[in-house]
C-alpha cells in the first residue's frame, strides 16, 4: 500500500532520516521500532505530509504522494493520529468525533452545518456515526464526558476513534501505548486488531512496548540512525544481533550521558 524509497530528511547537517526504504503491505499491521532518535517520528511526519522530505519518494497504491499536504492525504484515506488539540478539550468526546469530517475538509462546523439547509439531518448522521464508533471502542459511557477529562489511555482511544469517522485505509500510530495502563493498552490493541480484520485498515505502528508489538505486528521494521536496519517477524527481530546491538548502543550512550550529567 505504501512504499518509501530512499527517503532523506535532514535538519541542517543532521540526517534524521538517512536513506530509509520500506514497504507497508495492504492489510498488515506493520510495527516500526528502534532506539530513541532513530528517525521514526520524522519518517511518519514526512509520509503524512507534515514535513517535506529532503529527497526520496513515497507512494500509495502506486501513486506518488511525496510531499502532499495532510488534508489531501486524508482524502486518500491516509491518516495519522494526533493528540486531541487543546481547543477541543472542553468539547465532549462525541463532539470531538463529530468535528473530524468537517475539520479535515477545511470547513468550519458553521459552514458544514448551518450554511446549507440540511442542518439537522447532517448533525444527526454525524452523532449516530460518533456513537457507533464509541460503541466499537467500548467507551460509549464516555460520550458526554469532556475530552479534557479523559485519562491518557482514553485519549488514545479517542484518537483512534477519530480515524473511524472517515473511511481510512492506512493509519499511522505514533506511540499509542506511551503512558497508558495495561488494561487500556489491551483495549487499544484489540481495537487495532478489529479495525484491521473487520474493516480492512492497514496500520503502521510505532511503539516501544515490545509485548504490544509482538502481539500485534507482522512484520516489524527496525530503524536506527535514520535507516532501516532489519525487517522480520517480532520473534526474529528480537533475536537479531544487529538489532540488539543498536539498542544496546544507545543504552550505552544514554548511560554515559547520564553519568556525565
Ligand atoms: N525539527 C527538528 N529539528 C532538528 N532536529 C530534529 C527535528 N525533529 C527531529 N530531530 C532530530 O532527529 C532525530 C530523530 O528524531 P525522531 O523524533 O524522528 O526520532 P524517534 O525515532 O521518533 O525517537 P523516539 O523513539 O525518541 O520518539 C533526533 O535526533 C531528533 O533530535
Ligand atoms: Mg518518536
Amino acid at each position: 500500500m505504501i512504499t518509501v524509497e530512499n527517503l532523506h530528511r535532514h535538519f541542517g547537517g543532521f540526517h534524521a532520516v538517512d536513506g530509509a526504504s520500506l514497504k507497508i503491505e495492504t492489510g498488515s499491521i506493520t510495527g516500526l521500532i528502534g532506539p530513541n532518535g532513530a528517525g521514526k517520528t520524522t519518517l511518519f511526519n514526512v509520509i503524512a505530509g507534515r514535513l517535506p522530505p529532503t529527497s526520496g519518494r513515497v507512494t500509495m497504491d502506486g501513486e506518488d504522494i511525496t510531499g502532499l499536504p495532510p488534508h489531501e492525504l486524508f482524502h486518500k484515506g491516509l491518516l495519522r493520529t494526533f493528540q486531541i488539540a487543546h481547543e477541543f478539550s472542553s468539547m465532549t468526546v462525541r463532539e470531538n468525533l463529530m468535528m473530524v469530517p468537517a475539520s479535515q475538509t477545511g470547513e468550519t462546523l458553521w459552514n458544514a452545518w448551518f450554511g446549507r439547509g440540511k442542518i439537522r439531518a447532517q448533525e444527526r448522521a454525524l452523532a449516530e456515526k460518533a456513537d457507533e464508533v464509541l460503541d466499537f471502542l467500548t467507551i460509549s459511557h464516555l460520550a458526554d464526558e469532556r475530552a479534557g477529562n479523559l485519562s491518557g489511555g482514553q485519549k488514545k482511544l479517542l484518537e483512534l476513534g477519530r480515524t473511524m469517522m472517515v473511511d481510512a485505509k492506512v493509519v499511522f500510530l505514533d506511540e499509542v501505548g506511551a503512558g497508558v495502563n495495561r488494561t487500556l493498552l489491551n483495549t487499544i490493541g484489540d481495537a487495532i486488531v478489529r479495525l484491521n480484520k473487520e474493516r480492512g485498515y492497514t496500520f503502521c505502528v510505532i511503539e516501544h512496548d515490545m509485548d504490544f508489538i509482538g502481539r500485534l505486528c507482522d512484520p516489524v521494521i527496525v530503524m536506527a540512525e535514520g535507516k532501516v536496519l532489519a525487517e522480520g517477524s517480532a520473534a526474529d527481530i528480537m533475536k537479531n544481533e544487529q538489532v540488539i546491538e543498536a539498542y544496546l548502543g544507545t543504552g550505552l550512550k544514554n548511560k554515559q550521558a547520564a553519568e556525565t550529567a
